[in-house]
């Protein structure tokens, strides 16, 4: 029997690397929304049914989950369409009987932080909260560490290509539980397969320290990265929270610092249990994995092209 998968927010770099894998599945239907369908590329556009339509459009976005088995939410924006863009679509999975809503998360387990320790995902603990006080629709929850393309992006704070520095706080012996963008999709399409799948599933690509990361970068590229540290985990927590008094308009300036700070003192770790073995087909990629398959030239550019071979 056909699937329908919806996928909210389809311009997007994660909405474009799961499609492309929904694609490959025989029984899988795709309809897609977004604000401006010229901007999803060929030939994706001509192989999904794509709807036009603004977050906070009622009428369209119910006409967009009408018919769907699943919805899958890809935004990334401001808190009010994280929370109120989210809760809006599964308004309409409730009122057009879609039976599942796989929610924008794809991050940390932000089910083990309060209100206000990381910002950012205050609305995902919202939506959570909203979903699981839903009869008809049953929320699914994927949570996959950080994105690997992400730790290599320079806005991130942790790589400098020019001096070919790892940079980190604490003893250097913390772990990174990461994924990449396309590895995170494969297990979400699977998700999407599976009826069956609802509430928390965890997928993790690898486990690896600020110091492993650093061995594999040297066994892959034949460059030893310099390690740089920059104070303890406590010494982060006084530095991001200063910054964010001081100017807090000012918020590239200290969110990213907020994440490497629960990214790696463990409190929002996924592990030590998690769901990778649910669907085996799905391999994991690790850190090391992820390296041999970007040359090192390309680790800065990686984050802003994916979903474009797509
Ligand atoms: N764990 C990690 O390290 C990590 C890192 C990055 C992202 N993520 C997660 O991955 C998911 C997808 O992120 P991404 O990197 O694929 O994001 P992205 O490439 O920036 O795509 C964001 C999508 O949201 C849409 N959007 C933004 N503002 C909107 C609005 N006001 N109304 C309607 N649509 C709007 C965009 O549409 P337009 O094209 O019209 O702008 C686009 O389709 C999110 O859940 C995010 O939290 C996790």
């Amino acid at each position: 029997m056909t699937i329908t998968v919806g996928i909210a927010g389809i311009t997007g770099k994660f909405a474009r690397e799961l499609a492309s894998i929904l694609l490959k599945y025989p029984d899988i239907k795709i309809k897609g929304y977004c604000r401006d369908p010229s901007k999803v590329p060929e030939p994706l556009s001509s192989k999904v049914e794509l709807s036009k339509g603004d977050a906070f459009d009622t009428s369209a976005v119910r006409s967009f989950v009408a018919g769907c088995d699943v919805v899958v939410c890809c935004y990334l924006g401001d808190g009010k369409l994280m929370a109120d863009g989210q809760k809006a679509l599964v308004d309409a999975c409730a009122a057009e009987g879609v039976p599942r809503y796989v929610a924008s998360d794809w991050t940390l387990d932000y089910t083990k932080l309060k209100l206000g320790d990381l910002f950012p995902k205050d609305p995902m603990i919202h939506v959570k909260a909203y979903l699981d006080a839903q009869d008809k629709v049953k929320g699914v929850h994927i949570l996959v560490g950080m994105f690997m393309e992400v730790f290599f992006n320079p806005v991130f704070g942790t790589w400098d290509a020019d001096s070919a520095t790892l940079k980190y706080w604490g003893t250097g012996n913390e772990i990174w539980e990461a994924t990449t963008y396309r590895n995170a999709a494969e297990y979400t399409a699977a998700v999407c397969a599976d009826k069956n799948a609802v509430g928390i599933k965890k997928f993790v690509g690898g486990r690896a320290t600020i110091r492993e990361i650093a061995e594999s970068f040297e066994k892959v590229y034949g460059v030893k990265p310099k390690l740089e540290n920059h104070g303890s985990l406590d010494d982060l927590f006084r530095h991001m929270h200063s910054l964010r008094e001081k100017d807090p308009q000012n918020v590239f300036s200290y969110m990213f610092l907020f994440y490497q700070y629960y990214m790696t003192n463990g409190q929002a770790h996924l592990g030590p249990e998690c769901d990778n073995d649910q669907y085996p087909q799905v391999k994991p990629v690790n850190w090391e994995d992820y390296l041999r398959s970007v040359p090192k030239d390309q680790l800065l550019s990686a984050h802003s092209n994916v979903g474009k071979s797509t």
